[in-house]
């Protein structure tokens, strides 16, 4: 093995503006080189309750299972259907871009009759359509996605939707990962039953870890469940254990991700949540103007827009992957193309925690004015 062929690691100063991973403050990755100590100790216990109660003020929600499952966000997700759902159940995801198909998927998976209701890439429900669509038959969960980053779109009235679950007998399964930290999530007021997120987006911290919550009603389905969880490193009635009252060894918790997550948290905390998404909006719409002014104006109508992710709309025979590259390569920043039904259609650009500064919103229109000519 000529070992020399590997040099150091040496990554070029990207501006990371594109659906995730978002840019991480100097602060978190400081807290990521600290070292180790175990996952039982009790210094590290104490670390995973201040975890928790941070992660409780962005969700804002008083809900004990409340932890940043081991995984992406990809993780929460799945331990958010394989642990309500039991094989033959019925579920209803809504259906408006990518995530919500994963969420079928996932929920296929676990043996649930997976029904769905739809609506364009861009666009989002009314509550009364859901409604409609669960008074169809008993549905144990209602899957949601609040922040499309496939399209842009913002789920409203998420408290409505919720409302509409409960009385059908549902469960609302919210995926959060594109909107925890940068628009409002309140899983409590709105009465969501269960929410996951991802480290990596506005929460501005390296992927790796994916925050869950889950309230008493969704508690109460888990306890009553006929089945064990066909999922076993994302049993919840295994893991609230580790993350529980009892701290009993489930599987090794990644200690240096969670150092990282308590102080993207910390950092979140002291700026305060309501600062925040002002500061996420003032910024989109920044942006938003600017895409506009340069022809390029986004996608989802404003009233629906996400602050966190926005798919400006491309001209015809434009060649999107080669202003791309350019951007990549000449001015290190990061943005991403269309996928789906939106591929060549749109770029998808985000402004998420610490990526959303005005140098950046400024330093990308600039870019884009020299490289659209
Ligand atoms: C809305 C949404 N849900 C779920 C996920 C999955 O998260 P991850 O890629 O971290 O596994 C993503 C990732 O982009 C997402 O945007």
């Amino acid at each position: 093995m000529d070992s020399k062929k590997f040099t150091d690691l040496n990554t070029s100063p990207r501006i990371l503006l594109g659906p995730g991973p978002s840019m991480v403050p100097s602060r978190v990755l400081r807290a990521m080189a600290t070292p180790l100590i175990g996952h039982l100790d009790p210094e590290f216990i104490t670390i995973m309750k201040e975890v928790q109660e941070l992660l409780r003020y962005v969700f804002q929600t008083g809900n004990d299972v409340t932890f940043p499952v081991s995984g992406t966000g990809s993780a929460a997700m799945e331990a958010s259907m394989a642990n309500f759902i039991e094989p033959g159940d019925a579920v209803l995801i809504a259906v408006n871009g990518y995530f919500g198909e994963r969420l079928c998927d996932m929920a296929g998976r676990y043996g649930a009759e997976v029904h769905r209701i739809d609506r364009p890439w861009g666009e989002v429900f009314t509550p009364a359509e859901i409604e409609e669509a669960l008074a169809q038959r008993r549905y144990k969960l209602l899957g949601v996605v609040h922040a499309e980053t496939s399209t842009g779109a913002l789920q409203p009235e998420i408290g409505a939707i919720a409302e509409a679950a409960h009385k059908h007998g549902a469960l609302l399964v919210l995926d959060t990962v594109t909107s925890l930290g940068g628009v409002p999530v309140q899983i409590d007021a709105w009465g969501v039953d269960v929410a996951y997120s991802g480290t990596q987006k506005a929460l501005s911290c390296p992927p790796g870890l994916s925050p869950l919550t889950v309230g008493p009603r969704a508690q109460e389905v888990l306890h009553q469940r006929k089945t064990k969880v066909a999922n076993w490193y994302l049993d919840l009635t295994l893991v609230e254990k580790y993350w529980g009252d009892e701290r009993t060894y489930h599987h090794t918790a990644p200690i240096s991700m969670n150092y990282a997550l308590r102080e993207a948290l910390r950092i979140i905390a002291e700026e305060g949540l309501e600062n925040r998404f002002a500061r996420h909006r003032a910024h989109a719409e920044m942006l938003w103007a600017g895409l506009e002014a340069l022809g390029l104006p986004p996608l989802v109508e404003s009233a629906y827009r996400l602050p966190t992710l926005t798919t400006p709309q491309l001209p015809a025979g434009l060649d999107e992957v080669a202003i791309r590259q350019k951007l990549l390569a000449e001015y290190n920043i990061e943005i991403a193309g269309g996928f789906g039904p939106l591929k060549g259609k749109v770029w998808r650009i985000g402004l998420m925690g610490f990526s959303s500064r005005r140098e950046n919103v400024v330093l990308l229109l600039s870019a884009l004015r020299e490289l659209l000519g």
